[in-house]
């Protein structure tokens, strides 16, 4: 029933990612460092925000255009109030078999039992390290490691299990941490992933003798637990899956700075206010909240996104140079979640 859009390089439009409020509780180092961000920022107020039923009635117009994966992103997205309320809605699209959530799990132990009445089928939890001082210092100062922990533990009571469990990998910061993080879950069925230090937005100082290559980090967790590549679950997946040969489970690498992942990349994003961005990094997004607001009927917001897809052509993380990196354009990774 769902037309399938492709664009210009071949790629199919599948997945959805959806910010549902710019806001964060962290000021994480990689994302909203709290030095660098302007204190006089000012985040988008609730009028300007997509309404749920306006966010209900895009998933709709987008699986009908061939998505069938949903994830809620930030900022952080249980700032949403009753997003409960939201998911339930998403997780009855004709089409829609999956919804997911992204989240840095601070404030989501509260949650977690409405999330999944509610038919959220997945949950991937960031943790950048176990260590209190680290963690403390990666959040910006606000994030206690113990929530997050707590976080965990309460998702796998709820029938989550397995999470994924997201580390941004920075050079000297929690690098040498990674072998606690993966000691502390081998086993336990979660899957934990880690990712190469992006250089999204403007405000994180990216600097590529920052980021840990994953050929390196790989050697050294293979120099301690030794390692096989697994198949991918599905085609565009970012993650390159490896498991510990001694049964232990699984983790991931997400290698997007030194094993760009664009030629299969399937994913879409939309802003808190209804902005369509076709990659991380892109610079400005194609509004769909007005349409929306001034009477657009589904097949003109379809006709619109449809021919946004038809005419991308990003490829970022292969095309990355000194000239990408000077452009300060860029869409704020809080704005679009990932
Ligand atoms: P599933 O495959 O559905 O489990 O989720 P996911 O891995 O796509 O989502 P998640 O939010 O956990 O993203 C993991 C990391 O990969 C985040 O740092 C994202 O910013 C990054 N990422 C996700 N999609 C892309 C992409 O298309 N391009 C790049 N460069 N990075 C991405
Ligand atoms: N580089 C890599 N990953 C990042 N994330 C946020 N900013 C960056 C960055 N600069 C991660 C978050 C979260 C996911 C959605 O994106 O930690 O796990
Ligand atoms: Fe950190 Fe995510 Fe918040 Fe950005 S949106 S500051 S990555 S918790
Ligand atoms: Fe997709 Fe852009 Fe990421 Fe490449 S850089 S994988 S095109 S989102």
């Amino acid at each position: 029933q769902a037309a399938s859009q492709l664009d210009r390089r071949g790629r199919r439009l599948r997945d959805l990612r959806i910010s549902v409020i710019d806001r964060c509780n962290f000021r994480c180092p990689y994302c909203m460092p709290e030095d660098q961000y302007p204190r006089d920022h000012e985040f988008l107020g609730k009028a300007e925000r997509l309404r749920f039923e306006e966010i209900e009635r895009l998933a709709r117009v987008f699986a009908g255009l061939g998505v069938h994966k949903l994830r809620l992103t930030g900022g952080e997205p249980l700032l949403r109030r009753e997003l409960p309320v939201l998911v339930r809605t998403l997780a009855r699209i004709p089409g829609i078999d999956d919804v997911a959530l992204t989240t840095n799990g601070s404030l989501l132990a509260a949650h977690v039992d409405a999330l999944r009445e509610a038919g959220l089928g997945r949950i991937t939890i960031s943790l950048d390290t176990l260590d209190p001082g680290t963690f403390r210092a990666m959040s910006g100062g606000r994030g206690d490691v113990a929530d997050v922990l707590a976080a965990i533990v309460a998702a796998e009571r709820a029938g989550f299990a397995p999470l994924k469990i997201n580390c941004v990998v920075m050079r000297g910061t929690n690098d040498g941490q990674v072998l606690d993080l993966l000691e502390h879950f081998r086993g336990s069925g979660h899957i934990v992933r880690l990712i190469e230090y992006m250089d999204v937005g403007t405000c994180n100082d990216w600097r590529r003798d920052l980021v840990v290559p994953s050929a390196e980090l790989r050697a050294r967790i293979a120099a301690r637990w030794p390692l096989h590549e697994l198949d991918p679950n599905y085609g565009g997946e970012v993650a390159q899956r490896w498991a510990f040969a001694d049964g232990a489970g699984e983790i991931g690498f997400i290698s997007s700075v030194s094993e760009p992942f664009c030629g299969d990349c399937s994913r879409a994003r939309l802003s808190a206010d209804g902005r369509l961005y076709t990659c991380l990094f892109a610079g400005t997004g194609c509004d769909l909240r007005t349409p929306l607001r001034t009477g657009a009927d589904d097949a003109t917001l379809a006709g619109l996104v449809g021919a946004v897809w038809n005419a991308r052509d990003d490829r970022y993380s292969e095309a990355r140079s000194e000239a990408t990196l000077a452009r300060r354009d860029r869409v704020e990774m809080y704005s679009i979640g990932g």
